[in-house]
């Protein structure tokens, strides 16, 4: 019988598709996939470092596990990511039932290691490469399920050069590295002819995609372009409807990448646009690189070129030093600029960052405080966006069993909002399909729509995007 592998991911999205890049590898040994761990011979936990809660659970997790590994005979336990990749081999040392250990670089080296491990060796490789091996790897396995029907993320840079201070990444995930554009386009449209109609392009600073090369004037050498270019490329693979991208960095939006979201039909409205503070002296000892004004005037800009974008953000709270008025500066600029929304956190303080030793720590209860105002301002402006949505319509990717009611399906918008039906749409709308929807109400977490009836032809889809969508901006939430 094949071996049962699962997969368990923590932290972000580019973690959940390191997840998938690892499943898929196990798909063609000849592995199959199990729902949950109870079932697997196989465990691969995909750990995550950005703040210290989600490694203290790692560890935690890993001494419960040492039962499942007595359970049977043969099972192996694995860890990857980002914690891996910052401890090495001082987990495995910590761990005696845990197998293997491998980086944010090595997974491609994962069926080598469950093959050691068969034998009983145990391993860790966590080495640092620049080579751009690490994006070449196999195409979807027919037996792969992504659990995101109609989606898929493309990896189109890795690493990061930005060296905020709060921010481990740098360490954990390497310098910033972009793969040539030939074998992200193939892969697009291997996606498309699969049936994926959405693609999100995937990179810590994914818009600082080809910089490097650019500057140096050898894009033609490696093979990438300029990110502008790339979604434009995109744009064009017949099939893809929806294209977006995660998460760009503020100082890499140049004019091409502007007028790219007025100009690319399938580029999607809504950028995630980490801001992290609005306050100037915050933010310079964040080592952002940008004033709370520049952000305000990007935001503009974007909100200009395609009037029905939403920004949504990633914001902290607690840095140190962080006084009263820097964080009403947070809440300033995330009205400004209109949020419709963002996640919110208490800063962390991380091993071996510029920022772990700074002096002035903010107090845990002042923290908990200002996280829990700046949580209720973006509860007040989503609603008040979902609100401003409702009498409109929209077209929505289908993604399976809404979380309010088993029954009803799910999926997400354009602007990525989350949009339950009330109703089962008839016909044959299934997940991984897009359906035109009217929006008939709204709550702080989802814009709740009922199907339309089928469009006819001088009633299109994109004409009822276009006209009856009205851009509608935020109104200003006090
Ligand atoms: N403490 C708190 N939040 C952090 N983030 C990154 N590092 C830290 C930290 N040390 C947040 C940032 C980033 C998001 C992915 O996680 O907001 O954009
Ligand atoms: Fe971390 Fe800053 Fe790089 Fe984002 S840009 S991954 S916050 S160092």
């Amino acid at each position: 019988m094949a071996l049962r592998f699962h997969v368990h991911t923590y932290g972000c999205q580019m973690n959940v598709h390191d997840s998938q890049k690892v499943a898929n590898l196990l798909h063609h040994e000849g592995m199959e996939q199990a729902d949950d761990a109870g079932d697997a011979d196989l465990l691969v936990i995909n750990t995550c470092s950005i703040r210290e809660k989600a490694e203290h659970r790692l560890y935690s997790d890993l001494g419960r596990l040492r039962e499942w590994k007595r359970e049977r005979p043969g099972r192996v336990l694995g860890v990857g990511g980002c914690v891996a990749q910052q401890e090495g081999d001082a987990v495995l040392r910590r761990f005696p039932h845990l197998d293997f250990v491998f980086g944010t670089h090595n997974l491609r080296l994962v069926p080598a290691l469950v093959a050691a491990a068969r034998d009983g060796t145990r391993a860790t490789r966590v080495d640092e490469t620049r080579s751009l091996d690490r994006f070449d790897l196999p195409e979807r396995h027919p037996g792969f399920e992504s659990g995101s029907p109609g989606r898929a993320f493309v990896t189109v840079m890795e690493g990061c050069d930005m060296f905020c201070s709060f921010c481990i990444v740098p360490r954990t995930r390497g310098r910033e590295i972009s793969r040539p554009a030939n074998g992200i386009l193939d892969e697009a449209r291997a996606l498309a002819d699969a049936g994926v109609v959405e693609l999100t392009l995937l990179g810590q600073t994914v818009n600082a995609y080809g910089r490097h090369d650019v500057r140096r004037g050898r894009t033609e050498t490696v093979g990438t372009l300029a990110f502008a270019e790339l979604l434009t490329a995109l744009d064009a693979i017949p099939g893809v409807s929806r294209l977006r991208y995660t998460s760009p960095h503020p100082i890499f939006f140049d004019e091409a990448l502007i007028r790219a979201h007025a100009e690319l039909e399938r580029l999607c409205p809504h950028v995630h646009l980490p801001l992290q503070s609005g306050s100037d002296r915050v933010l310079e000892r964040m080592r952002r690189r940008y004033t709370a004004d520049d952000f305000r005037r990007l935001a503009d800009r974007l909100h200009a070129a395609r009037p029905d974008l939403v920004l949504t953000s990633d914001l902290i709270v607690g840095f140190p030093g962080e006084t009263e008025a820097d964080f009403e500066h947070t809440l300033a600029v995330v009205r400004d600029v209109d949020l419709v929304d963002a996640y919110t956190f208490k800063y962390s303080p991380r091993p071996g960052t510029a920022a772990e030793d700074l002096p002035d720590s903010v107090a845990p209860e002042v923290a908990q405080e200002r996280l829990e105002r700046l949580q209720s301002q973006v509860r007040d402006q989503t609603l008040a966006y979902h609100r401003g949505r409702v009498g409109g319509t929209t077209e929505v990717l289908l993604l399976g069993a809404s979380r309010r009611d088993t029954g009803a399906l799910s999926g997400r918008d354009p602007q990525h909002r989350v949009v339950n039906l009330a109703a089962p749409p008839s016909g044959d709308a299934a997940p991984g399909t897009l359906l035109p929807v009217e929006i008939v109400d709204a709550t702080p977490h989802s814009l709740i729509g009922l199907a339309r009836p089928s469009a006819g032809p001088e009633d299109s889809l994109r004409d009822g995007l276009r006209l009856a969508d009205e851009p509608r901006r935020m109104p200003a939430v006090a």
